[in-house]
């Protein structure tokens, strides 16, 4: 497949926007530093919180093998494809207590088919039934406003 590109000029804090490559949705977050500052909070709650667990991502990016598990800390860039069996997990950005979700919430992504949570950086929590964080797809910044992905 091609790669895909994005304009994410329009993208404000806190908001998603999903665009498609190869049949696959890929969501791009524009964080908030409150969301950013969320990740020390599930730091110890995630399961991999470096993603060193799966031996190989589709393009190994080294620049986002960090808590925020992006190049640019604000900008998250992932797959919306649960690590589990394939559901497409939705978007929970509001904290506190929700129904499915503890009570301690920070934000993140619920998966709606066997209830895998993952962090605001796509990290997943431990003890849930999906082995592996959302995937990072292989991306480049064109621009502070356009990203390649792909
Ligand atoms: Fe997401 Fe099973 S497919 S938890």
């Amino acid at each position: 497949g091609a790669p895909v590109e994005a304009d994410i000029s329009g993208l404000k804090a806190g908001e998603m926007m999903t665009v498609e490559w190869r049949g696959k949705p890929v969501w791009i977050v524009r964080r908030t530093p409150e969301q950013l500052e969320s990740l020390n909070k599930t730091e110890n709650l995630v399961a991999d919180p470096r993603s060193e667990r799966k031996a190989s991502e589709v393009t190994p990016m080294p620049e986002t093998r960090n808590q925020h598990r992006s190049i640019k800390p604000e900008v998250f860039v992932t797959v919306g494809i649960c690590s589990h069996l394939g559901c497409s997990p939705s978007e929970r950005f509001t904290p506190g207590a929700q129904p499915s979700l503890p009570g301690d919430w920070q934000g993140g992504f619920l998966c709606p088919c066997h209830g895998s949570t993952f962090d605001m950086a796509g990290r997943v929590f431990k003890n849930k039934p999906a082995p592996d964080n959302l995937e990072v797809p292989p991306h480049t910044f064109l621009s502070d406003s356009r990203l390649l992905i792909g």
